[in-house]
């Protein structure tokens, strides 16, 4: 085994890409160093270094990365003082806050600009600005396939939410103090304080939502520094661990320090074993799933769903914990806190950018609050962070958080309540008429990968207003979409295949028995196999959404939930490695 950085050869100034750009005595180099002098470059400033290229999200549409236009140059010093020559390259920043339909459908429209961005670019080591839900996943995507040594920086929680000396969380308390507006609960004057307190600061969601699942997830696989996702975006460690970044990634790029070296197998287990732990975003799974195919390795939902028969929540985090949010998890050690509490279940020679093991990267590291970080034997929950249900309704599977639902909504045989698409959800469910009642299982369909488009986080239904008043909070709720992690209750998600593309779901019918055994990881429509073939015989194929652009390449490459809604020609698998673009 040669992964080790010490048992990898190191790289010498001519072996680097950007020597094929600026090094040779020819026309084209002379383009390149003109060019750079016509940016106030002198020859001191690149010679002999290796040219990082920071890959920045930042923009005016996403608050998650509001602080990324100064971080930067944090990450400047660091490459600066390690001897490398620092140049950004801002991508789209995927804001989950204001992209429609959904930032789902643009996740491997970033994905892909960062992989060609960095390949076109004379880069020889990048440094991965992100954190909002989907850069995460798009920036690691790219890079993998890109190939060049990588470090991620993740953006950071921001500070806690506050609402009259309450402790607010990102999404969670909006959708809690929502239903309580709705039930005429909350009045127009609190809801505008609840408005200016949730979000206090720059930085990304601070509950254990997507962001805070997938850049956990990124330390666990190994591609940030030891206890980066955790530090808060406006604390000034954040401005020292970019920095640190910065130094890092010139010693990766003579280590030769690439993705494939740190994502493996290995890599990949430790990180479902994490997100487990952390009590994760259901949408872990679509993310991780096709972030390990661009790396080569084949994970898929029984994975998953093995890890969560084993491995406790111990972090008592919202929205599966009652009570903290990412600030305490910070000052409660950590992610390398968290890790330490689980050796037993994580690989601990697997290699990470540091250029040292998860095993000696966690060291020593210290839980101050047992509370906030449990013990294994102490959880929040014994298991069950995920669980992957199959059945006649989901034949390629589907995904509950039991963490975040009621206890009484595991084991439950229900009518179905049927909507075909979100606009007729959103007209019907305040309708006081609505014939509806808690044993309800609510069913949205056509918003899957191809029926959304881009399966918007439409998946935790909104409970029909006249349960409200009677005090209801949760219903068994089922649809071929995603919801925000920081959602909760008792939804069935990612239904594959989905209903658009003639899955079972589309067979369904209000009225019909829907049958759910979360222990027994069974979801079953109770109609007989004649009647779904007639069923199946009378579907009309629904119209195509779009007809030309993105939208057309998407609707005509994207895969299914379980498969990690990649592109397919983008996988590992798809083709031979992608070589080196001609510079001439
Ligand atoms: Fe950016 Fe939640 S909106 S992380």
């Amino acid at each position: 085994m040669n992964a080790h950085p010490k048992n990898h050869p190191a790289k010498t100034p001519d072996q680097l890409r950007s020597a094929r750009y600026f090094a040779h005595d020819d026309l084209r180099s002379f383009g390149h160093r003109s060019r750079l002098r016509q940016m106030g470059y002198a020859p001191e400033d690149w010679v002999g270094k290796p040219v990082i290229g920071i890959i920045n999200t930042w923009s005016d549409f996403n608050p998650c990365h509001g602080h990324f236009k100064d971080r930067v140059e944090d990450v400047k010093r660091g490459v600066l003082q390690a001897g490398g020559f620092p140049l950004e390259l801002p991508v789209h920043s995927a804001s989950e806050t204001f992209l429609k339909p959904t930032s789902m459908l643009y996740r491997n429209f970033l994905a892909m600009e960062v992989e060609e961005g960095i390949r076109a670019h004379p880069i020889d080591g990048a440094v991965l600005m992100g954190g909002c839900d989907k850069s995460t996943p798009a920036l690691l995507m790219g890079a993998t396939s890109a190939g060049v040594p990588a470090i991620y920086l993740p953006a950071g929680p921001m500070l806690r939410g506050n609402w009259k000396g309450k402790t607010l969380g990102s999404g969670s308390d909006a959708w809690k103090f929502w239903d309580e507006r709705r039930a005429g609960n909350i009045d127009e004057t609190a809801w505008g304080e609840i408005e200016g307190g949730i979000a206090r600061s720059f930085g990304h969601c601070m509950t254990m939502g997507t962001a805070s699942t997938m850049t956990a997830i990124a330390e666990a696989i190994g591609m940030t520094l030891s206890g980066a996702s955790s530090v808060p975006a406006a604390d000034a460690g954040h401005n020292r661990m970019a920095a640190a970044c910065g130094r890092r990634i010139v010693e990766m790029v003579w280590e030769d320090l690439t993705p494939d070296r740190i994502q493996t197998r290995k890599a990949y287990e430790n990180a479902i074993t994490v997100a487990m732990a952390m009590g994760c975003s259901t949408n872990a799974i679509i993310h991780l799933i096709a972030q390990a195919r661009r790396a080569g390795v084949d994970i898929g939902l029984d994975d998953f769903d093995k890890a969560s028969r084993l491995v406790p929540v111990i972090a008592n985090v919202r929205p599966s914990g009652d009570a903290y949010l990412m600030e305490d998890f910070y000052f409660a050690g950590g992610l390398p806190a968290l890790m330490g509490r689980l050796t037993g279940h994580l690989h601990l020679d697997a290699l990470t950018v540091t250029g040292r093991t998860v095993g000696e990267n966690i060291a020593g590291a210290t839980v101050y609050n047992d509370d906030v970080i449990r013990t294994v034997e102490n959880p929040i929950y014994a298991e069950g962070a995920l669980a992957v249900l199959r059945g006649n309704l989901a034949p390629d599977g589907c995904v509950i958080k039991p963490s975040a639902c009621a206890p009484h909504l595991r084991v439950h045989t229900g009518p179905a309540l049927v909507f075909d698409d979100y606009p007729s959800m959103k007209a019907a469910i305040d309708d006081e008429d609505l014939d509806v009642t808690p044993d309800h299982v609510l069913v949205l369909r056509n918003a899957g990968p191809l029926g959304g488009p881009g399966m918007p986080e439409w998946g935790m239904l909104p409970i029909p207003r006249k349960l409200i008043k009677q005090g209801v909070r949760d219903m068994l709720r089922i649809s071929d979409s995603r919801m925000s992690g920081t959602s909760y209750g008792a939804c069935i998600l990612h239904v594959a295949p989905e209903s658009y593309v003639g899955g079972p779901l589309a067979l369904l019918r209000t009225g019909d028995l829907v049958s759910v055994d979360v222990p027994n990881r069974r979801i079953d429509m109770q109609v007989d196999e004649a009647e779904l073939a007639a069923r199946r015989a009378a579907l009309v194929p629904p119209p195509p959404h779009y007809e030309r652009g993105y939208g057309w390449m998407f609707s005509r490459h994207i895969k299914q939930a379980h498969e990690g809604c990649d592109f397919d020609f983008l996988e590992t698998s798809f083709g031979a490695p992608v070589g080196e673009p001609s510079i001439y």
